[in-house]
């Protein structure tokens, strides 16, 4: 009898742990296609790729088999010129988002709208694909869906890749790893609150923004700014390259670390970036005996740092 409440104490916490672990792991999946995805659901899964984070595909998160976002404005088939088009380009076995491999998670109308309209069943991940999210209007509402470019418009990843010139591209999803994988979240949220947040930060997420996206990253406390909209506020490119590259540069006291070596060996002509060269440059400078900073290297095209500044100036 002396293990009495031991015994009782256990089955509590049996209890207590199974309901908790019930309300946590079951129920989020009982109904979830009651939850449609926005159109920025779709746009944040089909840039970003099927994980964002660690993967079998990319298990160093170095940036492997993600898609590219291209803003065309070239039919890739007809080379008839076409309205501006954000399309996302899947090359020959890069992994499908989490939307197109099961569709019910993009909710009831946009599931249907997906498969009829957008023929995404008809997507080959061993041949690769081209998506672009569009909207039709059923019964007097919105409803997004996927397209399949390639099925309805004959649109191949290589044929649209050669319609989007360097400064056409995105490498959104290569990007968002170097966000993961560099800890940025440690100090930056990706989610305003409903608070005063909106005056500064600007509007929080809706319900079903972030269907099929995997990982979230919304980071936990704040020791930095929201993130989730400065592409709009800030839009320079040579801004976020001076930053990057040490913020010092361009805000005296910022406690953020520098991610120079995200540039690599060479830059983008293809010079040797000599960063004990810069550093003493910029030290001299710190110390008041320069009058201007070091010049920043630009990156190149196929450096981690290129894609990161794409992942951030494509957060609007
Ligand atoms: C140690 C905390 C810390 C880490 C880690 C950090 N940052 Fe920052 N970041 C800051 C602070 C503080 C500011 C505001 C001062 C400044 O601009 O430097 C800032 C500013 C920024 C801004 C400008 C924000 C605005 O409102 O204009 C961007 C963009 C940014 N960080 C991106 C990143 C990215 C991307 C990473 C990861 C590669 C990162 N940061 C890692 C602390 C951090």
């Amino acid at each position: 009898m002396a293990f009495r409440e031991y015994k009782i104490g256990a089955r509590m916490f049996g209890l207590a742990f199974g309901t908790s672990m019930f309300i946590t792991l079951y129920m989020p999946a009982v109904d979830i296609a009651s939850v449609s995805a926005t159109s920025i659901a779709m746009d944040r899964q089909l840039s970003f790729g099927r994980v964002g984070g660690f993967s079998y595909e990319d298990p160093f998160l170095l940036g492997w088999g993600k898609p590219i976002t291209v803003q065309i404005t070239k039919d890739p088939k007809t080379g008839a010129a076409i309205q501006s088009t954000r399309a996302f380009v899947y090359e020959a076995d890069v992994p499908f988002p989490n939307g197109i491999r099961h569709p019910r998670i993009l909710g009831t109308a946009p599931a249907a709208a997906s498969d009829t309209k957008g023929r995404i069943g008809e997507a080959d991940e061993a041949s690769g694909a081209v998506f672009v999210v569009r909207e039709v209007i059923e019964g007097g509402v919105t409803v997004p869906y996927i397209e399949n470019v390639t099925a309805t418009r004959g649109w191949t990843p290589s044929a649209t890749l050669a319609k989007a010139a360097d400064s056409q591209r995105l490498y959104v999803g290569k990007g968002k790893i170097m966000f993961v994988r560099e800890g940025c979240w440690w100090c930056h949220t990706l989610l305003p609150e409903e608070t005063q947040d909106w005056q500064y930060f600007g509007a929080p997420p809706m319900l079903g923004d972030f269907n099929g996206e995997s990982p979230t990253a919304f980071g936990s406390d704040r020791k930095a700014p929201d993130l989730t909209h400065v592409g709009s506020r800030n839009s320079s490119r040579e801004w976020m390259m001076m930053h990057f590259f040490n913020p010092r540069l361009v805000q005296p006291h910022s406690i953020m670390p520098r991610y120079d070596y995200l540039w690599g060996e060479t830059d983008a002509s293809g010079k040797a970036i000599d960063y004990d060269g810069w550093r003493s440059a910029y030290t001299a400078y710190a110390n008041g005996e320069t009058v201007y900073a070091p010049d920043v290297p630009v990156p190149a095209k196929d450096s981690e740092a290129r894609a990161l500044i794409d992942f951030v100036l494509n957060l609007k």
